[in-house]
């Protein structure tokens, strides 16, 4: 028997949806990339225990992509399974100052119902179009705030399928980095927020995203901040004093308005995006001494 005839068997709740063959590329930000052997929608902690154990009985490879927000797929695809998390696994409960979020909820989503409850401590989030789950994995930041800041417990599942609650010490959070990714699945996350006013909290995030709207692109279509920032630097600023803004290989560009963001200007492939991180690397490289790296995710390159 194949995995793709045991893997129905998984995915029993009304809620949850299984497709075979479907383009990656309408599951990211970035419009990019190739199949999925399999696709999966998933919305109970028990069907992903399951998940967890076919994964290990099967030996087929397996990745959470969130919202698809940071990352890049490879043009043949993903020879595997994909996975959203949806419904309880994207839950959101508030008790006091203590909120408790599913990895598949989305950061704007979770920063506005906070702001509208007058919990301040993810007002930065609005702007940023990931999932809890990523931005627990990566630190998502922006604006001197990253999510780590704000979590006391982080839940994850291990290749058992058996859920464990780690503290925030436990996490190891740096900066855009954790030690979160050593397990098959992050589930979801204890926050502790400040309790203050609606219209302050309210003000503090609208001022956030009015200085994303300025200062990013948005129009067209991106994974968010290409490289990393070296350390007291920005990439951007790198990539910009290097003369690297509107470069362009194939259908990808580099923003005119912030240099670290290649965007999807003309039905690009991952194959342009990649000679462009490439010709970026050794531009800035030759330009200022400075290697950059990489932040964005790649999923089905070899
Ligand atoms: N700058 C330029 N030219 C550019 C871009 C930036 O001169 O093309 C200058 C700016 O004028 C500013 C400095 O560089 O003086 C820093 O720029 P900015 O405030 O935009 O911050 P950043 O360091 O480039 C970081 C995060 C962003 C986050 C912003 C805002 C990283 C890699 N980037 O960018 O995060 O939104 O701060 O807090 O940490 C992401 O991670 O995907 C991301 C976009």
């Amino acid at each position: 028997m194949d995995w793709k005839d045991a893997l129905p068997n998984i995915v029993t709740q009304p809620s949850s949806r299984l497709r075979f063959g479907e383009p990656l590329a309408r599951h990211t930000y970035f419009g990019i990339g190739g199949e999925a052997t399999a696709y999966i929608e998933i919305s109970t902690v028990s069907e992903l225990a399951a998940l967890a154990r076919f994964h290990k009985q099967w030996d087929v490879p397996i990745a959470v992509i969130g919202r698809g927000s940071n990352l890049l797929v490879s043009d043949t695809g993903f020879k595997g399974i994909g996975v959203r998390l949806v419904g309880e696994l994207a839950k959101l409960e508030v008790d006091g100052n203590v909120v408790s979020v599913g990895a598949g909820l989305s950061l704007p989503r979770l920063s506005k119902a906070m702001s509208r409850r007058g919990l301040s401590g993810v007002e930065f989030a609005l702007g940023i179009p990931g999932s809890v789950g990523g931005a627990l994995i990566m630190n998502a930041g922006a604006w001197g705030s990253s999510f780590g800041d704000v979590v006391t417990n982080v839940a994850v599942m291990n290749d058992a399928g058996e859920v464990i609650e780690l503290t925030h010490a436990e996490a190891n959070f740096e900066y855009r980095h954790s030690g979160l990714n050593t397990y098959f699945c992050v589930t979801g996350a204890t926050l502790r927020l400040e309790p203050g006013d609606v219209e302050t909290i309210t003000e503090r995030m609208q001022t956030f995203y009015k200085q994303k709207v300025e200062t990013q692109p948005f129009a067209e279509e991106n994974a968010g901040c290409m490289f990393k920032n070296p350390p007291g630097d920005s990439a951007g600023r790198l990539i910009d004093i290097s003369g690297l803004k509107g470069c362009r290989i194939g259908g990808a560009e580099v923003s005119t308005v912030h240099g670290n963001f290649i965007l999807n200007i003309d039905n690009a492939t991952a194959t342009d995006v990649l000679n462009l991180v490439a010709y970026i690397q050794q531009q800035v490289q030759e330009k200022t001494g400075i290697s950059l790296q990489t932040e964005v995710k790649r999923l089905g390159f070899d």
